[in-house]
């Protein structure tokens, strides 16, 4: 491994530990994905006593919770949750973020939404000052693929189907890429008017409330 990736994974694991402290005692806690999380799920593993257990957004994080014996709970048996914790592609300095680069943005979307705080794990890479260096993910319904890839080239985007991805809930991804994103609450509202679009990467609605760039709290 080269010296930035190794910083970059140390980042990730700096983070993944910081955010244990915003666990509360017998919280049910909302879980993201990916290599950022991953780290988060390992060190919950050692406060697995003193929480109720963890609604997840994906089936890559059920398993990992499950592994260390942590209960998976279902989202429609414990209504709103009082922490999702959850990485990013990208973050501006609004905490706006684009996620999805796992394809697990529409469960992430749910949880987050459910969520009274929502805590962010990045490292310094993924901080950026205008959102769109990094592809947008948009989750669509497969028959609609080529018409919200129409919709997107009308906008000035360029879509991008991941052919072979298939995501948790049976749909698609494609990611937009030529996009400088300055106003990521409005593209936020009319890309999720379109038909066929099941959700989109963009968290501008409903941004980060608390962001830890390693184990440093983002200003
Ligand atoms: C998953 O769909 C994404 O939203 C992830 O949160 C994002 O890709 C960050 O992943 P890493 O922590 O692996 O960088």
């Amino acid at each position: 491994m080269s010296n930035a990736a190794a910083d970059i994974a140390q980042q990730k694991r700096l983070a993944g530990e910081a955010a244990v402290r915003y666990v509360e005692d017998d919280a049910i806690v909302g879980v993201g994905t990916g290599s950022t999380v991953a780290y988060f799920i390992d060190a919950l593993a050692a406060h697995k006593h003193r929480i109720q257990g963890a609604v997840s957004s994906s089936e890559q994080s059920s398993a990992q919770l499950q592994r260390h014996g942590i209960p998976v709970l279902d989202l429609n048996a414990v209504g709103k949750l009082a922490l999702y914790v959850d990485g990013a592609d990208e973050c501006d300095p609004h905490r706006r973020l684009i996620k999805g680069g796992g394809a697990a943005l529409t469960r992430e979307k749910i949880v987050a939404e459910a969520s009274e705080k929502f805590v962010c794990i990045i490292d310094a890479s993924k901080r950026v000052d205008i959102l769109g260096k990094f592809p947008l993910p948009i989750e669509v319904v497969p028959m609609a693929r080529s018409l919200v890839g129409r919709e997107i080239a009308r906008r000035g985007g360029q879509p991008v189907w991941r052919d072979g991805v298939v995501t948790d809930n049976g749909n698609w991804i494609i990611d937009v890429h030529g996009w400088q994103i300055t106003d990521p609450l409005t593209l936020e509202r009319e890309l999720n008017q379109i038909p066929g679009v099941v959700s989109v990467g963009l968290f501008a609605r409903r941004p980060a409330d608390v962001v830890l760039i390693g184990d440093q709290l983002m200003s």
